[in-house]
């Protein structure tokens, strides 16, 4: 949560730092701001509630030209959404940025921030400034007082500080993303939370590891890094900067979102050609060679639900035990581990806080920890011992759905190299095969969106959802009710169909919508399920097979699917139905489809 981005070098930091805002954006966009060293007018600082456009509007007649910038998207935790909560903050020749939570930010304030500093927002993060300014009057340099202002913070965040005066930048994190870039060819130097800010203008990225300070200046030519006792430290990792990254503009599409669901078939096609045909496959290897008896699953939001079909996979494919844990939960929740276990972690960024709390809790354990993720470099996959990329290429919606898949599948092909599939021939011909037919129903389902557009239309403004469905459906249920909540704002539940009797029924009436999922798995008995909601007057939607009759004469509108061939591999295929209907839905209601209210993309905080 929240985007970083500063710059240092040569005249372009204000252009490169709103442009790394842009990238960022979808990490927070309650509002978004910039402090720079004027070339002209001194230090500047500028900042506006609401979306990055807004700050450009406020800018468009400024005279931004500086080799000093840093900026900041938020995504508010402390105070409300209000232009003087927003960062950067600033006193006197220093700004500050910050992700993340200062826990003891009240305690700071009372009893080590000056007496006399003067707060102008109800931020914690203003807490870090007041601290560094106080060090910075008493310390031999800005990278000393940054250091004695970061030794007194708890709890995990990230922060970028910068002096006007000696015109140097310092940043330091704890438990959050941070990378710095390099272009040694002009000496410019960045700072970011996430180094898609930086593609095309660093070459060389570096990923600090905890309380390492990362210090840049015009006079180095390149990024210097050192303890909290200001000894030089080699605590980073560098890497080449990835330039592979897909394209990330819009296309011909209106929305992210709908471009990122209509990208599903030709990613599902580059997954087989990696996984099954490519180098890849060595990755999925490398998972084979430990003993596993059980596998610890852990992921948040989407990516928990797709490890809820990898757990199907494991169990179904591989008859390996396999349990899937909410991060948030499993990390405070005492877990028992045993020899031969393995934990798999799920996550499209790689930067999701409770992902990476229950991935360091696994590893302290001992237990090898493999993940299932979508960016390269990020802070899960640097942790883990063997990542399986899940190549969905960069996902800007904040609403995941191209990585749901990706994630769905790269987890079936780790349980087909577990299962020796991919080993014999004739099983990796009929998994590529089945792969392949996915790739091209999902085009065929996208082809007929009409349909959907037409049904999505027709209940948008209903009272509330139930999604519902059995066995590897129920997956499915949920991530399609999460994806409609996040978008629509509309009340969505997802349910094993078995259970609406249980409870939930008692919602059903003629203004209650109920998307049921009819798979070919245990249709007899969800077809009585669906009676059970018809008799009391609920409004069915029915994904189903082709030509069932039965279905079809019950249900108020009907989705059919073709699901021969596809087997277990079908909830993935019902879920781009409820992933169309969520947008379509979301678009009738006139929402901003990309950047929901009150979400970011990465929950880098608890
Ligand atoms: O980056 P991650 O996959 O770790 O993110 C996990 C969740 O925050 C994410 O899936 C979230 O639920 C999405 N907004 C769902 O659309």
């Amino acid at each position: 949560m929240c985007g970083i981005v500063g710059h240092i070098g040569s005249d372009i930091s204000s252009d490169v730092v709103l442009e790394g805002l842009k990238r960022l954006e979808y990490r927070g966009y309650d509002s978004a701001g910039i402090s720079f060293l004027s070339n002209k007018n001194g230090l500047q600082l500028y900042k506006k509630t609401g979306k990055l456009e807004n700050l450009l509007e406020v800018l468009k007649d400024v005279e931004t030209t500086s080799n000093l910038c840093i900026g900041h998207t938020r995504w508010a935790t402390h105070g409300g959404v209000t232009d003087q909560n927003s960062h950067p903050h600033r006193h006197g020749n220093i700004s500050i940025v910050h992700n993340g939570i200062i826990e003891n930010a009240d305690e700071l304030k009372s009893e080590v921030v000056d007496k006399d500093f003067e707060f102008k927002s109800e931020t914690d993060s203003e807490v870090f400034l007041a601290l560094v300014s106080k060090y910075n009057s008493q310390s031999s340099s800005f990278k000393e007082a940054v250091a004695e202002a970061f030794k007194h913070v708890k709890g995990n965040s990230a922060f970028v500080a910068m002096n006007a005066e000696t015109k140097e930048i310092v940043a330091i994190k704890r438990s959050a993303p941070l990378a710095c870039g390099l272009n040694p060819k002009n000496n410019d130097k960045f700072v970011s939370s996430d180094p898609y800010a930086l593609v095309g203008y660093a070459s060389e990225i570096y990923f600090p590891d905890d309380e390492v300070l990362c210090h840049l200046s015009h006079d180095e030519k390149i990024i210097k890094f050192y303890d909290l006792n200001l000894k030089e430290s080699e605590k980073f990792q560098h890497q080449k900067a990835d330039t592979s990254s897909s394209s990330t503009d819009k296309g011909e599409f209106e929305h992210y979102m709908l471009k990122e669901i209509y990208e599903q078939p030709k990613l599902i096609q580059e997954l087989v050609q990696d996984y099954i045909h490519g180098k890849a496959a060595r990755h999925l290897a490398k998972v084979k060679s430990k003993e596993i008896d059980r596998f610890l699953i852990n992921a948040c939001g989407t990516a928990y639900y797709a490890g809820l079909l990898v757990v199907d996979y494991l169990e179904l494919i591989n008859k390996i035990q396999a349990s899937a844990y909410l991060s948030s939960e499993f990390r405070y929740r005492n877990p028992l581990f045993q020899k031969n276990d393995a934990a798999l972690f799920i996550s499209q960024s790689g930067e999701t806080a409770d992902t990476l709390a229950a991935a360091e809790l696994v590893k302290e354990n001992n237990i090898p920890i493999y993940s299932l993720v979508n960016v390269r470099g990020s802070t899960l996959y640097r942790l883990c011992d063997q990542n399986l990329l899940i190549k969905a290429g960069t996902e800007i919606g904040v609403a995941s759905t191209k990585a749901f898949t990706q994630m769905a599948l790269t987890g079936r092909l780790m349980a087909a190299s577990l299962g020796g599939e991919l080993d014999d021939e004739s099983k990796k011909k009929n998994l590529e095969k089945k792969f392949l037919l996915l790739s091209e129903r999902i085009n065929d389902l996208i082809s007929g969106v009409e349909k959907i557009k037409e049904i999505a239309e027709s209940l948008y403004n209903k009272k509330g959802y139930l999604f519902t469905g059995r066995g590897i459906y129920y997956p499915v249920a949920l991530e399609g009710a999460l994806k409609l909540k996040e978008i629509a704002y509309v009340h969505a539940e997802g349910y094993a169909s078995g259970e609406l009797k249980h409870g939930p029924i008692a919602l059903i009436d003629e203004e209650m919508v109920n998307i049921a999922v009819a798979g070919p798995e245990l249709l007899e008995k969800t077809i009585s399920n669906i009676q059970e909601v018809k008799a009391r007057k609920g409004i069915i939607v029915t994904i189903g097979p082709e030509n069932n009759k039965e279905l079809m004469k019950i249900s108020d509108y009907y989705i059919p699917l073709n699901f021969n061939g596809l087997d277990e591999l079908s909830p993935i295929y019902v879920n781009v139905v409820h992933q169309l209907l969520s947008y379509y839905m979301a678009k009738f209601k006139g929402n901003d489809i990309d950047q929901p209210r009150n979400l970011a993309k990465s929950v880098t905080v608890e």
